[in-house]
């Protein structure tokens, strides 16, 4: 595609005038446009402002960040939770909060940017096959001096892949390493309670393993997390940094973080259907002969051998008001991958009317 295409294809995207039926991004339970969340976050903007202008370690502590964080805590069933701006910075805060404990650091190689952006500089990184647990024994029996740390997405964002932590959780204690998963995307819709994928390979109660996550996906809302044990959370709130030193989560947000906290809980049929709709949509896109995978998630990436592929099916979609934009996500992979997701928005009509289209392009090619 070139530049003026992608200029078209850009106006297109925003032109207010025009529906578009979105099957990207990641407001998976639909939740990022619920009124309970706007009506918590309107309550919140009146009696807060916009911003509380300081770090939580100074004067941007409100009741609210309190309330949030006690929620959080119960939800994810630890003993204490920290939230923050943003989930890209959570790496970072359990990282550098973790960091006197580990010297060499076993990173899945599509991890998420902010997982490998959030390694100590001064630490020794080595990077194993993505998902593969042999590549991570081999390299973990070459390197392993007694102080590893494994990190990976519990939940890959682009493939759908779900990391296989119960394996690299053996392997873990074989060696004593630590584990450190970021479920940005599985929290608040993989387990049975929605704490994501720690729980929902019954990892919840194993020593050092720690998780991050974000209400920026599943919850609709906005801001990392960290939920774990009393000790860490101190400890993160004294001495972390990249916590200390940026300000706090807007009260704006944690508020609607709240209402989306307690809606996933009280909903949790949400996870079934969302998962439901998603297997459904994932074996008509096998029918129509794509190739996909994503298998248990909400995310169903498509794959092509080539970039013009790719580009030309995105385009296609647009021309007939749906979105699935082509980008370049930031982790390596072999292939071209339109990433396509799927919400508990999506109306049956609306995914009649993607495959309608998917099955016309197919037709045409
Ligand atoms: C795997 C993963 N981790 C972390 C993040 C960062 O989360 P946030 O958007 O809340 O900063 C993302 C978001 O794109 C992500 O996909």
């Amino acid at each position: 595609m070139n530049d003026a295409d992608d200029e078209t294809n850009l106006k297109e995207a925003f032109d207010e005038s025009r529906t578009l039926i979105r099957f990207a991004g990641n407001n998976y339970l639909g939740l990022a446009s619920a009124s309970i969340l706007k009506e918590a976050a309107g309550e919140a903007l009146s009696r807060y402002g916009v911003s509380v202008a300081a770090s939580r370690i100074s004067t941007g502590t409100e009741k609210i960040h309190v309330r949030l964080e006690k929620a959080l805590a119960e939800f994810m069933a630890r003993e204490a939770a920290l939230t923050f701006a943003s989930g890209y910075l959570g790496g970072m805060i359990l990282l550098s909060a973790l960091s006197a404990q580990y010297d060499d650091v076993f990173l899945d190689s599509m991890a998420h940017p902010s997982l490998r952006d959030g390694i100590p500089r001064e630490k020794q990184l080595y990077e194993y096959a993505t998902l593969d647990v042999e590549d991570l024994r081999q390299l973990l029996r070459k390197h392993d001096r007694g102080r590893s740390l494994i990190a990976t997405d519990g939940l890959f964002a682009l493939t759908g892949d779900i990391a296989p932590l119960e394996r690299i959780h053996k392997l873990a204690e074989e060696f004593g390493a630590m584990l450190v998963v970021d479920d940005a995307h599985a929290a608040g819709i993989l387990g049975a309670n929605g704490r994501g994928t720690l729980e929902f390979f019954g990892l919840e109660n194993a020593q050092n393993v720690y998780q991050t996550g974000t209400f920026s996906k599943a919850f609709g809302g906005f801001g990392g997390f960290i939920a774990a044990s009393g000790e860490l959370i101190d400890a993160i709130f004294r001495n972390a940094r990249a916590f200390g030193g940026s300000t706090a989560l807007p009260p704006v947000m944690a508020a609607a973080d709240l209402a989306a906290i307690e809606w996933v809980r009280t909903n949790p049929e949400s996870r079934k259907n969302l998962l439901q709709l998603s297997e459904y949509s994932r074996s008509e896109l096998c029918c129509l002969g794509f190739k996909t995978g994503g298998t248990g998630s909400p995310v169903a990436p498509l794959y092509f051998n080539t970039l013009k592929e790719a580009e030309s099916l995105s385009q296609f979609l647009l021309e007939h008001n749906i979105q699935v934009p082509y980008f370049n996500y930031p982790v390596k992979t072999g292939n071209y991958a339109l990433r396509m997701t799927f919400s508990l928005c999506h109306t049956e009509s609306q995914l009649k009317y993607l495959f309608k289209i998917l099955k016309k392009w197919k037709g045409q090619k």
